[in-house]
């Protein structure tokens, strides 16, 4: 078993908006006391727990392949978890799995199948897709569906479709799950920047937006 799914996804969404309004709990990777905007901010990000960024290469999330790096041979129409790594300001490889949120789910699906809204420039020809792997109802880890349509979460049976950019098809979420882009590079995949949307467990777009500004601030 993997160790990322959330204890009790209610109790930490409730907590997530307990920092937005000014209580003391924290959440992931966020300094919601930094991307809310007041002066100085209390958190420094360490680089397990950065999130995917541009230059990361995506290695294997599961306890028997942890960190092994991902080839395309390994993908397939069965959802394959996937961390982000990293480097420190040493050069040393860091596996970015100290914030549970960086999670990701990748597939691939035969050509033609992989439709818009995804963003198809950013998946490797057209065929390998990525996505945060965790629900924006209130951050369970979303699994495969039983019944072969789209991926579903466990926790409120939210129901995604990842070949149309992990819209939503059912529950509750929000909003579809967001869509890292990446790219091949030799027989590595790697990410070519932020998430394309705003991830769970952000609110506002302006709260991404700051949190991605502080992140390239502090990894430079
Ligand atoms: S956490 Fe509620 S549907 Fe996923």
């Amino acid at each position: 078993m993997t160790r990322y799914k959330k204890q009790d996804p209610e109790i930490t969404r409730r907590k997530f908006i307990n920092v937005a309004m000014g209580t003391t709990a924290a959440v992931g990777t966020v300094s919601l006391v930094s991307a809310l905007g007041t002066a100085n901010p209390v958190f420094r990000l360490t680089p397990d727990k950065a999130p995917p960024v541009k230059g990361d290469v995506l290695v294997h999330a599961s306890e028997s392949k942890e960190g092994e790096l991902i080839k395309v041979s390994d993908l397939s129409e069965q959802l394959v978890r996937a961390w982000p790594m990293g480097k420190d300001k040493d050069g040393n490889k860091v596996i970015r799995k100290g914030d549970p949120n960086n999670i990701l789910a990748l597939y691939r699906f035969p050509k033609g199948q992989i439709v818009e809204p995804t963003k198809l420039d950013v998946t490797v020809d057209g065929e390998i897709v990525a996505y945060s792997d965790i629900c924006t109802h209130a951050g369970c880890s979303v699994a495969d569906s039983d019944q072969g349509d789209g991926m579903k979460c466990p926790c409120h049976s939210g129901q995604y479709d990842p070949k149309r950019g992990c819209k939503v098809i059912g529950g509750p979420p929000p909003r579809p799950l967001a869509q890292l882009p990446i790219k091949l590079e030799g027989d590595q995949l790697v990410v070519t920047d932020f998430f394309a949307s705003m991830p769970y467990p952000f609110l506002s777009e302006t709260e991404w937006e700051k949190f991605k500004k502080e992140v390239e601030e502090q990894l430079a």
